[in-house]
């Protein structure tokens, strides 16, 4: 009987545990595979650290946030006992004819490096900031979104209850899909995003003109968005090598500066983790299932090298070569599309 791994990498996302459940029941069911889970990533790989995954394990897992299998942002080559042969060696111990790794673009880079050594691995994407080419969307994206909404529907009325310019700073490091759909659903009246420079001058103008007409505004930021005119000055890079604000976030950098031009009492929320946690929506759970049964068909088909991504409404296969080589930013147009009712 074939038996896979599963492991959960990078960033955890609401979702993981439906893609799990999605690929055990029907590995069982209808393949009659088994499977294991690496535990917190590659580490649990590189060290053959494992949880048994079967139909008891998995069972009522669908609303379930984070993972339980754990996750971290650690590589398999990075890892002290980190590499093909050391994988190849707890692969064998294990009786494992494969591995499933759940991940964003890190996951998946790693994984195709892995796959061009040796190792039999497909993937699954995953991210909360929907910027995988390979895909239209990733589940965790629609949870983001309706929290995110959620906080500006609550930020609006306490807003206008003090006639506040209200700023909300919501994840997206390198792209401002979250940003974007949640300030479109939310009503802003600016949405900033890494993707399209904007001028302090011009965010003032829009805020200004929305508090002429007695209205408290509502500004929404990506914490990718930087302004023009600060340059990286505010940033750093964190322990895991990627840029973090110095200052605090750009929320709170913009914030007191909205604040100093147009003379309107300004206050920063920024959303963080909360993001990222709790129970995925109906359409992520039912995405992250469809995804997880997609990929126990791919591992019965020895589809090594390939992931599964998600193409109008059709889950297809794609290898990991095309889908490292789009990273999906908001284009222009649909931007300007929005932008001409910012204020
Ligand atoms: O990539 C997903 C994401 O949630 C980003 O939107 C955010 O910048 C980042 O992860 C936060 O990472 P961490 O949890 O490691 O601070």
């Amino acid at each position: 009987m074939a038996r896979f791994g599963i492991l959960t990498s990078g960033g955890d996302c609401p979702g993981l545990n439906a893609v799990i459940r999605g690929a055990v029941l029907k590995g069982e069911t209808v393949y009659g595979h088994s499977y294991l889970g690496f535990k917190d990533g590659w580490r649990g790989l590189v060290e053959g650290d494992v949880i048994p995954l079967d139909r008891a394990v998995v069972r009522g897992l669908s609303h379930e946030g984070g993972t339980i299998l754990g996750t971290s942002r650690f590589g398999p080559y990075t890892e002290p006992q980190g590499g093909p042969e050391n994988i190849k060696k707890v692969l064998d111990d294990l009786r494992v004819d494969g591995v499933i790794a759940i991940g964003g673009e890190g996951t998946a880079s790693a994984a195709k490096r892995l796959y061009g050594d040796g190792i039999n691995i497909v993937g699954v994407p995953k991210t909360i900031d929907n910027d995988l080419g390979a895909t239209d969307y990733t589940f965790g994206f629609d949870t983001a979104v309706s929290i995110a909404t959620e906080a500006i529907d609550r930020l609006r009325t306490t807003g206008n209850s003090h006639m506040r310019c209200m700023v909300l700073e919501v994840m997206g490091r390198h792209a401002g899909w979250i940003a974007l759909h949640s300030g479109i659903a939310g009503g802003a009246h600016a949405i900033l995003i890494p993707e399209q420079p904007e001028s302090l001058d011009q965010i003032c103008a829009w805020v200004t003109s929305v508090r002429a007409r007695g209205r408290a505004p509502m500004v929404v930021v990506a914490e990718g968005f930087k302004l023009p005119d600060m340059g990286a000055a505010h940033s750093t890079k964190g322990l895991d090598g990627f840029n973090r604000p110095r200052l605090g976030g750009i929320g709170e950098v913009l914030a007191p500066l909205i604040e100093e031009r147009t003379g309107i009492e300004t206050r920063a929320t920024v959303l963080g983790h909360i993001q990222r946690g709790g129970s995925p929506t109906g359409f992520d759970r039912v995405l992250a299932t469809r995804m997880g049964m997609a990929v126990s068909d791919l591992v019965a088909d020895r589809g090594w090298g390939e992931m599964v991504a998600l193409r109008g409404t059709n889950i297809v296969r794609v290898d990991f070569e095309e889908a490292l080589a789009n990273h999906k930013v908001v284009p222009q147009e649909q931007y300007q599309e929005i932008r001409v009712i910012f204020g």
